[in-house]
């Protein structure tokens, strides 16, 4: 057993109450239920189930590495029970994102989202947990550039002499299945040119230059190119570890300051604006969004999250806070703008995102009736 700490964010759309909204009560009681038992055993040593939108969140914090067959399998296995109390209940979706029925050891490429970062603990470590619905994977690509690569955003990179090295990329060709790192500042230019790309470049790993020290994680899980065909979002994860020579976590957050835009929203067919919210409003309504992110801070400590007297993981609900108003008002402003576009690009994602979906079939359907122009 590694002497390191991991923290595992592995999430699922197991099913949904009313449409494709809200993963209700029922299921994360009963994926509470196993993460507590499994907590028992030692499996892992914290545990927090929450959701973003219809996707059930695990939370999950331990001693066994990365990519650990026994903790993938546990996730396995809480989204297969849940996914059965989803059909029982008739819920909507039940099972949505379990594509694959045998699970062979690691739940990548099988449909759930999987963000995990093995780490040494500092003397004291705080993380946030990002974790968005209807969205795609490159979701955290823009916030995880200004954080860690913009000096307008992240003072730290100008201020604090123990980031003065920047940091390093890891950036996936999803498409392609390629990764290479680049390493900021002196390759910024270059690393824009490619996660601007976002439909085809997802940012999956920055670690501190001078150090290599990992510093954040992002799920990089593409439904459609898992199931050759639109079965939803992937509405992705991301761990970042903050402070003593990291952005602060007010560095981490203040790209949400401003909304920005996404592709997802509804049939996953749009772009949409990303509305920070907390735990509270971590639903999805409007033309099935907009899209939204929660973000949940807590501190790591010898290889648990830090508990209250009683063993209560303490979890902060960081975009619970007025200080985000703003930004949920622009992406309110912005969503009905695209709306009043209706199904014209820009608010309908180009054709080529959208032959996972119907647009192929459209163009089957009407194949005789175009003439040579
Ligand atoms: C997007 C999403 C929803 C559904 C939409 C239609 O990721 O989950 O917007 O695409 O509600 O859902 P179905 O086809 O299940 O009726
Ligand atoms: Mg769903
Ligand atoms: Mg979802």
């Amino acid at each position: 057993m590694s002497k390191k700490t991991t923290v595992s964010i592995i999430k699922c759309d197991v099913g949904s109450l009313t449409g494709h909204h809200i993963t209700p009560r029922p299921l994360l009681d009963l994926a509470e239920k196993h993460l507590a038992k499994a907590e028992e055993k030692r499996l892992i040593n914290s545990h927090y189930v929450f959701h973003a939108g219809d996707d059930l969140e695990l939370l999950m914090v331990h001693q066994k590495g990365e990519e650990n067959p026994q903790i993938h399998k546990l996730a396995w296995d809480t989204f297969t029970e849940t996914s059965e109390k989803a059909k029982k209940l008739k819920l909507y979706g039940a099972g949505q994102d379990l594509l694959k029925t045998a699970f062979s050891g690691n739940v990548r490429g099988m449909g759930p989202g999987c963000a995990e970062m093995e780490i040494e603990e500092r003397a004291s470590e705080p993380i946030v947990v990002f974790a968005a619905d209807k969205a795609s994977a490159s979701a955290f690509n823009f916030p995880l550039y200004r954080i860690f690569a913009d000096p307008c955003s992240s003072a730290g990179l100008i201020i604090d002499p123990a980031m003065a090295g920047g940091f390093k990329f890891e950036v996936l060709d999803v498409k392609e299945n390629k990764k290479v790192v680049l390493k900021c500042p002196e390759e910024l230019h270059e690393l824009v040119a490619l996660i601007g790309t976002t439909q085809r470049y997802t940012v999956s790993r920055v670690w501190r230059a001078r150090d290599d020290m990992v510093c954040a994680a992002t799920s990089t899980t593409r439904l459609s190119l898992i199931a050759g065909k639109y079965v939803g979002k992937d509405d992705p994860v991301a761990i970042t570890r903050a402070q003593q020579g990291l952005p602060a976590v007010g560095e981490i957050l203040v790209p949400f300051m401003h909304s920005y835009f996404v592709e997802g929203w509804m049939r996953g067919s749009h772009w949409g604006p990303i509305m920070p919210v907390g735990l509270k409003d971590s639903q999805c309504t409007v033309f099935d969004g907009p899209p939204r992110m929660v973000a949940l801070g807590f501190q790591v400590c010898d290889g648990a999250i830090a508990c209250e007297d009683a063993g209560k993981p303490m979890i902060s609900d960081l975009f619970n806070d007025p200080a985000f108003d703003m930004s949920r008002k622009e992406a309110m402003e912005y969503a009905a703008a695209l709306r009043r576009m209706g199904e014209f690009e820009p608010a309908r994602l180009p054709a080529e995102t959208l032959e996972y979906t119907t647009l192929p079939q459209v163009l089957e359907k009407l194949k005789d009736r175009f003439k040579k122009a």
